[in-house]
Order: C-alpha cells, then structure tokens, then sequence
C-alpha cells in the first residue's frame, strides 16, 4: 500500500452532509450521548432509529463532490496502491466510484443484527423493527459505530497506515481516535504526511505539511499533482 487517505466529515461538507463539529454540526440539537452511544440507544431506540432514519434518507438528496471524485480517479490511476479510510457513514466515495474503501465507523446503508451479527446492506428505515434477514429476529441497530465501541478492520487499517509511503488526511478534526492517531503512526513508519483541512486540526503539529482550504478545491489539485 503506497498511500493511505483518511477522510472525514469535512470532504462531504461540499456536499451538504453536516459535519460533527462546526457549527451546523449534528451535535447541534442532539446531545452525543442520546444518538451515538449504545446507552443512548438502549435508553431510546426510537429516537435513535428516527435519527439515523433521517440520515439515511438524507442520502438520496446528496451528490459526491470533486473531492469524493478525485479520489476514484486517483485509484484508477494506482489501483491496489491506494487505500481510503473513511470515519464518514455516508456512501458518497463508492458513488464517486472509489470500490477501495474501508468504512471504519459504519455505513448507513448497512445494519447490524445485535444478536447474530449480519451486516445486510439497509436503504429502508428502521424504526419500525424489521426482521433480520439473516436470523429473523427483529434485533437490527444502525451499523454506525457509536463511543465506547470499537471501530472496524482496525488491522487491515494498521497495517495499510504502517506500510504506507504517503499518508493523507482529509476534513477530519483529529479528535476521534484511533483515527486521529493514524498521523504519528504513519510519520513513525516513515511515511510522508499531508493534512487537506477548511481549518487547523487538533493534530496538525504531526503533518509534514499542512494545506487550507476547501477539500473540493484540495484534493483534485493534490491528486493532479501525483498522478497528473
Ligand atoms: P468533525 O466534524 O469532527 O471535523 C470535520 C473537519 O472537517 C474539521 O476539521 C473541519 O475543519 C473540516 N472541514 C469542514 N468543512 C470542510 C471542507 N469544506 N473542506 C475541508 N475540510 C473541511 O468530523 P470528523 O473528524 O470526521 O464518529 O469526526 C470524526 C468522528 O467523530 C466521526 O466519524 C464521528 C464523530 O464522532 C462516529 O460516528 C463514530
């Protein structure tokens, strides 16, 4: 693996899906502990399904930007050298065309059975319990990984990040780990680094080199300057 990008809310804010911290974050009105934790959900299920329902939905109203854009053309141009990392639950690099990517915080469209498991892929609501259609059982939650749980493929990703020559990091706050990590232990592997943010992050200090600006603007002009 060549280059490893780590994407974050920021490079779907062009798109219109608010991101976590700034000011018309989703925060705003929904305290975390009520839709991203899994006593929140436990507490109330219904106010969880409706609000990931929502964003679900909110989907089909969004476009993949350049940003999101730039990437697929950047993985045809290096194919199994790229790898994405996304903290984003939103589908828009795979409409973009990327197929190179690891959704370490969960996908809207996906649930999770709480008792068997299955990961289906979900594009209906859940807020009105439908069976699993792996066990039957009507036990389905957002496959969205809430605090206290622990991320997905977080080997696989490791070992990309360890391996990585060019490790980038687009519209991310750096303050959700492990993901905010990922810089150190890039730069601590020898990788060089690249911060593509609106802003400074809470993890900059770590970056090689650090660019400001809008990630739609950012990215096709990082990805035109490595592949041409
Ligand atoms: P945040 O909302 O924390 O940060 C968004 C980042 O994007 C900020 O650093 C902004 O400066 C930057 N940004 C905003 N607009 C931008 C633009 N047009 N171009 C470039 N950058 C822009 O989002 P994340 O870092 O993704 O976890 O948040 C990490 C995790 O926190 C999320 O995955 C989510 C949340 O808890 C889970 O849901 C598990």
């Amino acid at each position: 693996m060549r280059v490893v990008v780590l994407t974050g809310a920021g490079i779907s804010a062009e798109s219109g899906v608010a991101t976590f911290r700034d000011s018309d974050g989703l925060w705003e009105g929904h305290d975390v502990e009520d839709v991203a934790t899994p006593e929140g959900f436990a507490r109330d299920p219904e106010l969880v399904h409706r609000f990931y329902d929502a964003r679900r939905r909110g989907l089909a109203l969004v476009e993949p930007n350049p940003a999101h854009q730039a990437l697929a053309a950047l993985e045809d141009a290096l194919g199994e050298d790229l790898l994405v990392v996304t903290q984003n639950v939103d589908d828009l690099h795979e409409r973009a065309g990327s197929h190179r990517v690891v959704h370490m915080h969960g996908e809207l469209r996906r649930a999770r059975c709480e008792v068997c498991g299955a990961r289906p892929v979900w594009d209906a609501d859940l807020l009105d319990a439908p069976p699993c259609p792996a066990c039957g059982r009507a036990t389905l939650r957002p496959d969205v990984v809430w605090f206290g749980e622990v991320p997905y493929e977080l080997g696989l990703i490791d070992r990309a990040v360890t391996g990585c020559a060019l490790f980038v990091a687009v519209g991310t706050s750096g303050a959700v780990y492990p993901a905010a990590g990922y810089v150190a232990l890039a730069a601590s592997s020898g990788a060089r680094t690249l911060e593509l943010n609106l802003g400074p992050s809470a993890v900059s200090r770590y970056f090689d080199e650090v660019r400001t600006g809008p990630a739609a603007q950012l990215v096709p002009q990082w990805v035109a300057e490595l592949v041409g």
